[in-house]
């Protein structure tokens, strides 16, 4: 059966790749965009797209009920380093676009939710190696905090209203297409776009911090595998742990210098603190026994298709 698809944030880095993956599948009824602000020209001209702001319910339920949405992917949401600025704005952004899609759930307007989470809901006193599903869960940043909370929420209407949501706990995702702005690990990118632009990179993070990363498409294929997934199956209703890889800048600098020179210079700065309480890598097995998650892309896979992705976007500009 045909469901109808909202993706709010389809102007971000997951949204805007995911919206263009699922509507180029055609295995799913209309595929409605929407964002606070606009989007690339081929999110917005490849389907339906909405100027949203998803923390206002009536904008919200209007777009629902317009286009006789099914289930929502909640993407928006400010991300780690943008939210120690702009504490009670991350905060308000966060949980009000998640209670308002989780509300709408328990009403039965819309009957499947995906929403992110992130590695950021481990903390200082979290082991830091092979983190498991269920551990010490104490996150000290902002971002963190309100992505912990959201677990905790999303759990508890599944227990008491029975609503279908689902969750992954994002590494760091790397990308070229669209860029992610104000993340701890969007130094991954930056390194990856300064070596193809032939520009020395001072990295914010520190050379031997490890951190668990993942290609986009990895990243993609995780949301949709999990939302198809049979909800029988789905033991774990807060959010999966998702691993990918253990990269670090260093260890990416040293891929890319396999390929071609790069100069990278270090000057650690507020991020160094989030990054340092979080994991360096994720037991993801509770996502392979449930719903059969592996990734695909390894460090030398990512290297070869982000320089090569930022060499033909450089040129197509
Ligand atoms: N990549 C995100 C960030 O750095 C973590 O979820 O904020």
């Amino acid at each position: 059966m045909y469901s109808n698809i909202l993706i709010i944030g389809a102007s971000g880095q997951i949204g805007s790749e995911l919206c263009q993956r699922l509507r180029a599948e055609k295995d799913e009824g209309e595929i409605v965009a929407s964002d606070i602000r606009e989007a690339d020209d081929e999110v917005m001209q490849g389907g339906p797209f909405e100027i949203l702001d998803a923390t206002d319910i009536d904008q919200l339920e209007e777009v629902v009920y317009h286009y006789g949405i099914d289930e929502i992917y909640l993407m928006a949401a400010m991300l780690s380093g943008t939210a120690e600025t702009f504490p009670m704005r991350a905060w308000n952004l966060n949980m009000d676009t998640l209670f308002n899609v989780l509300n709408l759930a328990r009403e039965k307007k819309i009957n499947k939710v995906f929403w992110p989470s992130s590695i950021a809901v481990f903390g200082p006193n979290t082991p830091r190696k092979n983190t498991p599903q269920h551990t010490i869960m104490d996150p000290s940043s902002v971002y963190g905090i309100s992505k912990l909370t959201g677990e905790r929420w999303c759990e508890y209407y599944h227990h008491r209203y029975n609503v279908d949501v689902r969750s992954i706990r994002y590494p760091g995702l790397i990308s070229y297409k669209t860029a992610p702005g104000g993340g701890t690990t969007d130094f991954s990118i930056e390194l990856y776009e300064h070596a193809v632009k032939r520009k020395p990179y001072t990295s914010f993070i520190e050379k031997d911090t490890f951190l668990p990363m993942m290609y986009m498409n990895d990243a993609i294929e995780a949301t949709i595998n999990i939302m198809r997934a049979d909800p029988d199956q789905l033991s774990v209703r807060s959010s999966y742990n998702l691993g990918g890889i253990s990269l670090s800048p260093g260890s990416i600098a040293g891929s890319i210098r396999a390929h071609q020179g790069l100069e990278v210079n270090y000057k650690a700065d507020f991020r160094q603190k989030i990054a340092s309480s979080w994991p360096s890598s994720i037991d993801d097995s509770m996502a392979y026994q449930d719903w059969n998650w592996q990734h695909r892309y390894q460090l030398e896979d990512i290297t070869e298709a982000m320089l090569k992705g930022f060499k033909d976007k450089i040129k197509a500009d």
